[in-house]
């Protein structure tokens, strides 16, 4: 039986979640064009959505909230998280933002030219798009292991440093004005990088006067990878790891409501004075005066709790572990699943949980309506409803190599209980795989299809 570590908290505060019947969920589900994002939280009973914006907060977190200073400029609590940042990550010079995507906007804003490169392990959504606004290129160079389901490479996150040479030597260093490495790399399955290839990118980087920027949303469980797979790290504390890997970092943009156990709340940082003073220009602009950044003082102080709650060893043993433990049940059946699981969600390889459905009838996308119906679990497809794509001139659809459907696991909500519901009905719809059936769109909108399209079963 796989094993789990305690969860190293007790609970205070509960709500109430409730399972529907299966009736229910048929007419919800259909009610909703079979889109699971249409679908009422309220009739979700186990939320696997997204890790993003769902962490259950501390007790100090909470009483954080009351020590909230509303004050326009410069609270107290941004002071509260320029310590944090400061003494964690090493930057000098940060400015909160409501969210990661907003850190990324004001980022990009100030260093992209259209026309230039922005290399990356691999960009996450909202990191491309950004870059792409401004007219730059944003150029994922995985290592070859991040895109194979079934290889054991432990940081499968890696950038590939030979593409990242030929990528500098292809465009000219004047064209690249920043690099990126995405820790975790979520679009990669939640994968760790390795601290040698940190290493590795920043030496080519600084050989050419180019800034890495990190993207730091899921850093503290990429350290505890760190801490268990890397060679001389055993016995660093997280917050050690923590200083090393940002030592080799120019900035880093951060989604609070990640690895800051916030429902709210970013930040962007660097060293450099100039980058500096045009993004606060920016950030007057869209987000908020440079103390505040659209957030309250309250979120700010959430904010600076959750970043050193996140680094403690028992939470990161326990959270990265209770990814490992549905991964460990769910593989104990045999049930296909990208290995090893990342950091934050275990991902279902729908190719060949479900051989008989053709990627053109969305093997990801019945998946997910299955696991809905069967167990009231809410999921997202990472494959063809969101990626696939008609070609230019042939007018063919081109699918993604990967038909994944991500289970991520909010941080601190869920209970193993909770875990071994899942895992059960997840192995309950494998027995049965062969009755499900592919599904085709009803509606099919232009773009962002995952989010609005409708769909039917064949
Ligand atoms: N970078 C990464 C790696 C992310 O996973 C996300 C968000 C962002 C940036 C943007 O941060 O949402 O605060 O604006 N990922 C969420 C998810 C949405 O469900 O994976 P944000």
């Amino acid at each position: 039986m796989p094993h789990m570590v305690p969860e190293p908290y007790r609970i205070k505060v509960v709500e109430p979640i409730h399972l529907t019947t299966f009736a229910e969920r048929e007419a919800i589900l259909a009610a909703a064009g079979y889109n699971i994002f249409f679908v009422r939280s309220k009739d979700v009973y186990i939320d696997l959505l997204t890790d993003s914006g769902t962490s259950a907060m501390s007790d100090s977190q909470w009483a954080g909230l009351m020590m909230g200073d509303e004050a326009y400029a410069f609270c107290r609590n941004y002071y509260s998280v320029k310590d944090a940042i400061s003494d964690i990550f090493g930057f000098r010079n940060f400015v909160p933002t409501h969210q990661g995507r907003a850190a990324e906007k004001v980022l990009f804003a100030t260093v992209v030219k259209s026309g230039d490169y922005v290399p990356s392990n691999t960009h996450f959504d909202t990191t491309r798009a950004n870059i792409e606004a401004v007219g730059g290129h944003a150029v994922d160079l995985l290592i070859a292991e991040g895109l194979d389901p079934t290889s054991h490479h432990p940081f499968k996150g890696n950038m590939d440093v030979e593409r990242l040479k030929d990528l500098v030597q292809d465009v000219g260093a004047s064209k690249i004005p920043l690099a990126m490495l995405t820790l975790t790399n979520n679009s990669g399955g939640g994968q760790p990088v390795s601290l040698a290839n940190i290493h590795a990118v920043k030496d080519v980087l600084s050989q050419h006067g180019i800034p890495l920027f990190i993207d730091a949303c899921r850093y503290a469980e990429n350290i505890y990878f760190i801490k268990q797979r890397e060679e001389g790290y055993t016995d660093k504390s997280p917050l050690e790891i923590a200083r090393e890997i940002f030592s080799h970092a120019d900035g880093c943009t951060m989604s609070g409501k990640k690895d800051a156990l916030v429902n709210i709340g970013g930040f962007l940082a660097m060293n450099d004075e100039g980058i500096y003073q045009r993004a606060c220009q920016l950030l007057i602009l869209w987000e908020g005066f440079v103390t505040y950044g659209g957030l309250a003082g309250r979120d700010l102080e959430a904010m600076a709790r959750g970043l050193w709650e996140a680094l403690d060893e028992r939470y990161l043993e326990h959270r990265v572990g209770q990814v490992k433990y549905l991964a460990d049940r769910l593989l104990e059946r045999g049930v296909p699943i990208v290995e090893p699981p990342g950091g934050h969600a275990v991902y279902l390889d729908a190719r060949r949980f479900l051989p008989h459905i053709p990627q053109a009838q969305l093997p990801g996308q019945s998946l997910v309506a299955s696991l809905y119906l069967k167990g009231g679990i809410r999921a997202v497809e990472i494959g063809s409803v969101m990626f696939a794509h008609k070609d230019e001139k042939t007018g063919e659809w081109q699918y993604p190599e990967l038909e994944l459907v991500r289970l991520a696991l909010p941080r601190r909500v869920y209970t193993q209980t909770h875990l071994d519901y899942v895992a059960d009905v997840i192995i309950e719809l494998y027995s049965k795989r062969e009755q499900l059936h592919g599904m085709r769109y009803t509606y099919e909108p232009p773009f962002l299809r995952h989010f609005t399209a409708r769909f039917e079963f064949v």
